[in-house]
């Protein structure tokens, strides 16, 4: 039996179109009538604190998110194998975003923004793609695809990841002792982290302190699209408002959704989306996890298992 769990997502369709796909294999939601023993697969989603009590014969719990920081910080997570979402779909969601606002950056609109708004004409002519290095940290699903995208445009690239990646078209830089190589030569900084212990405050003022500063004229830019536990939020006040960051591009908060008194809101070159880059398809994700959820059955192994002891 599939047990249904999602918070802040329409839990109703998604069990409808799970059930509808499965049939004759069970479905349930919360408040159904079931024995919490017979269930052996938990899709869930911001899952509540008592989520997996009673589940005592769970196979696995499959993760509507691709991140699972959350997921594993749950103190009931059982030990059985966590099947995150990784999804064409969602790639090419955040992707768009990435490519929106990496292109944003790179053509300077904070500064043709605020030379309309002063009715000023000046005739600056931002670099040419190539001259511009979009530097990404995380090159696992997403950040692959985000490259797929942008090297077709012209940018220069480099990327970031815990090990040594070969990617064609693309600097690999790895690990904590290459981090600074990769962040000098970076004008436009993308991530596409998961949440770690490792990762967590990433995106402070010393991070931005290193970016390289002689290439954007309005200085380097940030561009968040993976979670707000990387970002220190008073440090990008702070580097925003004085000229270590140019802009920065925020779609994930420290604490959602963003407070209204987080001075974020009012800054001119800080663009806020309220965590929209990406969102899971119901009818890909249904798709996606009946599979895995059938092949495990049918004896076949799990896939996109999360690494718990990596946390991703
Ligand atoms: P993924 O496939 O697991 O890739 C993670 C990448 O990060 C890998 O390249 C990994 O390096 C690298 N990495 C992990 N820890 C690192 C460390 N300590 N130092 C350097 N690199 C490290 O993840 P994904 O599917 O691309 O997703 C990334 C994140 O995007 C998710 O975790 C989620 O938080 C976020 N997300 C956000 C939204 C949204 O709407 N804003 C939507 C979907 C996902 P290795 O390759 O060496 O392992
Ligand atoms: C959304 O934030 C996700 O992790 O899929």
């Amino acid at each position: 039996m599939l047990l249904l769990h999602l918070s802040d997502v329409d839990e109703a369709a998604w069990a409808k179109a799970f059930a509808e796909k499965l049939a004759p294999y069970k479905v349930v939601r919360r408040g159904d009538d079931f024995d919490p023993a017979e269930i052996h697969y938990i899709f869930v989603w911001k899952p509540q604190p008592d989520a997996f009590d009673g589940l005592v014969n769970l196979k696995a719990v499959l993760s509507l998110g691709a991140g699972v920081d959350a997921l594993m910080k749950h103190p009931g997570l059982p030990d059985v194998p966590v099947v995150r979402f990784v999804d064409q779909d969602l790639s090419q969601q955040m992707s768009d975003y990435v490519v929106a606002h990496v292109t944003m950056h790179h053509r300077q609109f904070t500064r043709f923004n605020a030379d309309q708004k002063a009715r000023l004409w000046d005739q600056y002519y931002p670099p040419v793609a190539q001259q511009t290095c979009v530097g990404i940290m995380g090159m696992g699903v997403l950040g692959q695809d985000a490259v797929e995208r942008l090297l077709p445009l012209g940018f220069t690239l480099r990327s970031w990841s815990r090990t040594p990646k070969q990617i064609e078209g693309v600097t690999g830089f790895a690990g904590d002792e290459q981090f600074d190589a990769f962040l000098s030569g970076t004008d436009i900084l993308v991530n596409l982290l998961p949440l770690t212990p490792e990762t967590a405050g990433i995106l402070n003022y010393q991070t931005f302190s290193k970016l390289r500063r002689d290439r954007l004229p309005g200085g380097p830019a940030i561009v968040n699209a993976a979670r707000g536990g990387h970002q220190k939020e008073a440090d990008i006040v702070r580097a925003l408002g004085d000229g270590t960051l140019g802009a920065a591009s925020l779609d994930v908060f420290e604490i959602e959704p963003l407070p209204e008194t987080s001075p974020l809101w009012g800054i001119e070159n800080c663009y806020i989306t309220p965590h929209i880059a990406g969102i899971s398809n119901e009818a890909t994700g249904v798709n996606y996890f009946s599979r895995i959820l059938l092949d495990h059955e049918a004896g076949k192994d799990l896939v996109n298992v999360v690494d718990r002891q990596r946390g991703y």
